[in-house]
């Protein structure tokens, strides 16, 4: 999959081309196996490239917090599908997805027309890298993301396991601007309200917004306000260290290579899977 990151759509959705087989009108005549047909419930523009909308879950579809899933729509002669992460907890009733708008790009140019009621498409089955189960035992989990690499981590911070994992769980996020951030800000503020999460939430979660471009309370990226030290200034913590922290990276390629290598250079080791480990980074949106 040549797609990045962007749960999310990771939004390195290529521009399509001038002749677009896709804008042909006759449906799809039969869905592979391996997809289900849902209905969107309820779309939210957030700002003129961002949107989250919710679909209906089929009862059989498990997954972990943190996975993504394979999402898209009916096209003239094929499903037409990207990777996203699935922004909701594990146990919700309905799926809740955060993307990007890449102009002309073949998948989210249609996809931010939907409206409540209109079809979606989706894989039977969800993966991912950015599970607990790939996290060693500590104390502080950091969820650090650039865009809509916050959507797994939503998830994330919607699942009761994680509190029972991490006594305590900071949240970066890093947009451009104010707007960007508005998302994130949502999702947390919404925690406290949780039935299920409630609770661990208002006392254990923290997070940091910092925009890079507009006018925001706190600017900068991420990964320099990590290595000045004063991202953990600003919040009153201790900085990171492989012995009491664990740490998920989301993001763009190049923000998820510069904060593995902060990481690496910090003492931390790549966990996965097969093998957990300090810190996880979102793979499924390159290569
Ligand atoms: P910047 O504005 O300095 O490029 P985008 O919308 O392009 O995906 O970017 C989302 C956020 O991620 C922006 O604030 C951007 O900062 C930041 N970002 C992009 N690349 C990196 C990187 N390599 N390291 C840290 N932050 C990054």
């Amino acid at each position: 999959m040549t797609t990045l990151s962007f749960p999310f759509l990771r939004a390195m959705e290529k521009p399509k081309r001038s002749i677009n087989r896709l804008e042909t009108s006759a449906p799809l005549a039969q869905l592979p196996e391996n997809l289900s047909a849902e209905r969107v419930l309820e779309v939210q523009h957030y700002t003129n490239r961002l949107f989250r909308f919710t679909i209906t879950r089929p009862a059989s579809f498990r997954f972990r917090a943190g996975e993504f899933v394979m999402i898209g729509l009916r096209t003239a002669d094929r499903p037409l599908m990207r990777a996203y992460s699935i922004a909701s907890a594990p146990s919700a009733e309905a799926l809740e997805f955060y993307s990007i708008i890449v102009p002309d790009g073949p998948l989210t140019s249609r996809l931010c027309r939907i409206k409540p009621g209109d079809e979606v498409l989706m894989a039977r089955k969800a993966t991912g890298t950015l599970v607990l189960d790939a996290l060693t035992p500590a104390t502080r989990l950091f969820l650090v993301s650039t865009g809509t690499g916050f959507a797994p981590f939503a998830s994330i911070l919607r699942e009761p396991e994680t509190y029972a994992k991490f006594k305590q769980v900071i949240v970066t996020h890093t947009c451009r601007d104010a707007a960007e951030l508005r998302y994130s800000a949502d999702v947390v503020n919404a925690l406290p309200d949780d039935p299920l999460v409630g609770e661990a939430a208002a006392f254990h979660v923290m997070r940091y917004a910092t925009c890079t471009r507009g006018s925001c309370q706190r600017r900068g990226r991420i990964t320099d306000l990590m290595q000045s030290g004063k991202a953990f200034a600003d919040m009153g913590i201790a900085p990171l260290s492989p012995a009491h922290d664990r740490v998920m990276i989301c993001g763009s390629l190049g923000f998820n290579h510069d904060m593995q290598a902060l990481l690496m250079r910090a003492g931390f080791t790549e966990g996965s899977n097969a093998a957990p480990g300090e810190f996880l980074v979102e793979k499924a949106f390159v290569g």
